[in-house]
């Protein structure tokens, strides 16, 4: 049976930049519902919320203290509720981040664990008398001292987000509770955010070291035994509910490691970040990456596709700042297969953001890159390429809704961008033009919609030769060719039948005419009915 999902294109919306609704320079609720019809128009089905849950926001939202409410900057669970009604009335489902593996420091259950050796939620969390030698992923130990109790508490991330110990059965009924409140709030599932770590090695065994990348390998503090009854558990769960939709962040570069947390009981999909977040434009490794995951999911797993988030470089900027560059990155993302998310703001093009003032950057990463960095004897100005190479704000920029959203530079809004060809890069300014990034994006998604063999459709053949990959996407009724020549050079395309129409391109505006070659930097979407 097909679900919803296999058919939908997700949108993430950072919290704090999408939109803002009361005017204090904050993204919330009102400002996304605001939003929803230019949403719809676009052509998306579903949303993804990073965390709206009260929070100390030392790593924007992603340390929950309270897991029940709405934080306050982001409104009432009044319009909350507006919101979901009114997505919902406009056929767009509502994904919610949730953050199991951690909560916040200030949550009082942690207040609780903290108070003493003795109190029942002691062992909600990982307590040990002696720290190993694990380092967290935003660098420095994984182990915090509390001086009161004199035992040190493990955290994966920030030392402000503790995790929490899921080999105690209570913190499990806790979290379902919790999932069970948002899925009666009316959400239609959840992000699981960094759902591999929830086990760790119970021996706390040294991770080692790896001598080539030159940084600790996280061996032992992820993707531990035991873990994937969890998210078996998790998925029977959340699956009661009808129609829901689970996507799990599953950090892992081993593809055999990342296929076993989806399909059939498990997650419905996980990102997969060989392709997500590949770090140089490489097509050859591009294709491979398609390809590996073809050859190692089964028929009950379906990939995911997306270039962008929260925590990393923009892909336009990512891969040389190139327009028709980014038009071809979008075919790929919206014609593969695969369930794709697309980052707010990249249907317009935006751009990362980097600063020259260590005082405006917010995100947690950067700001550790550069303590780190000093300490090891850097200078100001090398700590300060650190810090923005691991700076996840280059991305988080606001919405550029119109003009007035980024020119001159804002004391409010310091992290404003500017980039050469600003004057074009915000929604206003695009909407009416055939020709903008906007207008491609929406023809893209307007064309998911109307072939059904590029949701649902297998492989015919998946190439790649010398710049140029090219896919045959088919179903009962029709076959569906997507030619993406990633390189400068006119090449001929290969296996066309009489019948094949041009629906798309973004290098001619002329539909019509007989095709036979595919220009440098074009991405050409072509049908062939069946006989
Ligand atoms: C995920 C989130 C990221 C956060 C981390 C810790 O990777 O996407 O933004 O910092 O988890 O919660």
């Amino acid at each position: 049976m097909v679900k919803w999902w296999q058919k939908s294109t997700f949108y993430e919306i950072y919290m704090p930049s999408f939109k803002d609704g009361n005017g204090d320079g904050m993204g919330d609720f009102s400002g996304i519902t605001s939003k929803l019809d230019y949403l719809k128009e676009l052509g998306i089905d579903g949303l993804w919320l990073t965390p709206f849950y009260p929070s100390p926001k030392v790593d924007n939202g992603y340390d929950i203290s309270d897991y029940q409410s709405i934080d306050p900057a982001y409104g009432t669970m009044e319009e909350f509720t507006l919101f979901i009604k009114e997505a919902h009335q406009r056929g767009i489902k509502v994904i919610a981040d949730l953050v199991l593996n951690h909560t916040s420091s200030a949550h009082k259950w942690f207040q609780e664990s903290k108070s003493s050796k003795d109190h029942p939620k002691r062992d909600w969390y990982i307590w040990r008398d002696e720290p190993n030698n694990w380092e967290s992923f935003f660098g420095g130990t994984a182990w915090e001292y509390d001086e009161a109790t004199e035992q040190y508490y493990y955290h994966a991330f920030a030392k402000e987000q503790v995790d929490l110990n899921w080999a105690n059965p209570e913190v499990k009924v806790a979290m379902f509770d919790v999932m069970k409140f948002w899925l009666e709030k009316g959400v239609d599932g959840f992000r699981l955010d960094v759902i591999n770590f929830l086990k760790i090695n119970d021996q706390f065994v040294d991770n080692p070291y790896d001598a080539e990348k030159q940084e600790q390998e996280h061996v032992y503090d992820k993707d531990q035994e035991g873990i994937l009854g969890i998210i078996e558990e998790i998925a029977a769960f959340v699956h009661q509910y009808p129609d829901t939709f689970l996507v799990g962040e599953v950090g892992s570069e081993d593809l055999d490691i990342l296929k076993q947390y989806s399909g059939l009981g498990k997650l419905d999909v996980v990102f997969n970040f060989n392709i997500g977040s590949i770090a140089e434009f490489n097509t050859t490794k591009l294709y491979q990456q398609l390809a590996d995951t073809e050859a190692a999911y089964n028929e009950t797993q379906v990939p995911t596709l997306f270039f962008g988030s929260h925590d990393m470089s923009r892909f336009i900027s990512r891969f040389g700042g190139d327009e028709d560059r980014a038009k071809l990155v979008a075919t790929l993302m919206l014609t593969a297969r695969g369930v794709p998310f697309i980052y707010f703001g990249d249907e317009i093009g935006m751009r990362d953001w980097i600063t020259d003032d260590i005082n405006k950057m917010k995100d947690v990463q950067g700001i550790m890159g550069y303590k780190l960095a000093l300490e090891a004897g850097k200078s100001h100005e090398e700590a300060l390429v650190i810090a923005n190479d691991k700076s996840r704000d280059k991305s988080r920029t606001p919405m550029q809704w119109d003009t007035s959203e980024y020119v001159g530079f804002s004391e409010q809004k310091p992290w404003i961008t500017v980039p050469n060809n600003a004057a074009l890069i915000n929604v206003e300014e695009q909407k009416n033009k055939p020709e903008s990034m906007l207008s491609f994006y929406k023809s893209l998604l307007k064309l998911r919609k109307e072939h059904a063999a590029l949701t649902l459709g297998t492989y015919e053949s998946l190439r790649y030769e010398d710049g140029l990959m090219t896919f045959v996407r088919r179903d009962e009724s029709e076959r569906v060719l997507v030619a993406l020549n990633f390189s400068e050079q006119l090449k001929a395309l290969d296996g066309l039948t009489t019948g094949s129409r041009l629906l798309l391109s973004n290098k001619r505006t002329a539909l019509d005419g007989k095709i036979r070659m595919i220009l440098g930097n074009e991405a050409m979407i072509l049908k062939e009915d069946l006989e």
